[in-house]
């Protein structure tokens, strides 16, 4: 096996608070073992355009741990392989030239840092030859052979304090307050912030609902003299007569944008039940700001853990967290798959034992 001298790391894909948890952790794990890390701006940009790479030190990862977003600057371009590559060296096919320049910056091997879309992509230059270990990201929870990612409890301790904020004004105004949370096709953030909430009603995507039983929790509510219901939405939960809430549909390069899941059981909610209802959306904030203590320490074990099966040459590998391990799984048995919530999930059920409705 060739000694590591020298890797890159990239983020892709939609940032999650912690990724600036992984930058440094690898930086100052390769570091430690006396690797140079070259770190790779805007995903696998860095491997096209010349400009957009730099050496990290740990001096350059100081103060990191705790910021969200990412230093390394991230994009999120659906298929990449798609268009030719246009850059002031000539027009290139874009697998090619990422290859080709990987060699020439003299890398032995990638750290990538993304979710479903970059591990597809990095998967695919595993295959041409480069050598690659991949760590986990996103705040949806859906990333298969992995219990959790980073970002995802960031994100459900935002909507969490969220749902605390809406109580009391939903209370004051005797209202039905509809949160919409993110998650894309899986509901664990509405399942896990809805709990962590106390919210009455919790719509995902996994469950499609009848509106009709959740305007009969809120009239049961009621009647027994509670003067308010909060209803977390997952913006991929869809009513069982109708299909998903979409603001823009795919197009070449990206994805569909969901959106309008919370207003649209708004409006429905209201119409049934005569009451006055209110929606929020909490969008992006809840991928902003710094990551919580448990998303920084698995973060800072992700990259920790890439750094180790990298130096054992153990490429093609995601590092997954099997508590109370990390261990390294196939890049290839994860891309393309989607982990939702099993309807049979502990939380789920707890839930409905305590009388939270799912609209089912
Ligand atoms: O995958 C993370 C996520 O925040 C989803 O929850 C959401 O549907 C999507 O990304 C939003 O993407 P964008 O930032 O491109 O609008």
């Amino acid at each position: 096996m060739p000694k590591i001298k020298k890797i890159g790391v990239l983020t892709g894909g939609g940032d999650a608070p912690g990724l600036n948890a992984v930058i440094r952790a690898v930086v100052k794990a390769a570091y430690n073992a006396g690797v140079e890390v070259i770190g790779l701006e805007d995903s696998f940009d860095g491997l096209i355009y010349p400009e957009k790479s730099r050496t990290l030190t740990p001096r350059d990862v100081t103060g990191i741990l705790r910021l969200g977003g990412t230093i390394l600057g991230t994009v999120n371009r659906g298929n990449p392989f798609a268009e030719p590559i246009v850059t002031p060296q000539g027009t290139f096919n874009y697998g090619e030239r990422v290859v080709d320049m990987f060699g020439k910056m003299g890398l032995d091997a990638l750290v990538c840092i993304g979710g479903d879309g970059t591990l597809a992509i990095s998967y695919e230059f595993y295959k041409m030859g480069v050598p690659l270990v991949c760590v986990p990201k996103t705040i949806d929870n859906d990333i298969v052979g992995t219990t959790s990612c980073f970002g995802f409890d960031t994100a459900v301790d935002f909507a969490t304090n969220a749902i605390d904020r809406l109580h009391s004004t939903a209370e004051a105004h005797r209202r039905i307050m509809v949160v919409e949370v993110m998650g894309r096709y899986a509901g664990w953030i509405a399942l896990h912030s809805g709990v962590a909430g106390g919210a009455d009603v919790i719509l995902i995507p996994e469950i499609p609902y009848d509106v009709e039983k959740v305007a009969e929790c809120t009239r049961q509510r009621e009647a027994r003299g509670a003067r308010f219901s909060i209803v977390v939405v997952a913006e991929g939960a869809r009513p069982v007569d109708g299909g998903l809430s979409v603001i823009e549909a795919a197009r070449t390069g990206h994805a569909e944008r969901l959106g309008g899941a919370g207003a649209l059981c708004s409006r429905q909610l209201g119409d049934r039940t005569g009451k006055e209802t209110r929606h929020v959306v909490l969008g992006h904030l809840q991928r902003g700001g710094s990551p919580t203590a448990f998303d920084r320490t698995l973060a800072t074990r992700f990259g920790g853990k890439a750094v180790e099966l990298l130096l054992h040459g153990q490429f093609g590998k995601m590092v997954a967290n099997h508590p109370p391990d990390l261990v390294p799984i196939p890049i290839g048995e994860v891309v393309g798959k989607t982990k939702t919530v099993p309807l049979d999930y502990d939380l789920l059920l707890t839930a409905r034992s305590l009388g939270v409705s799912f609209g089912d």
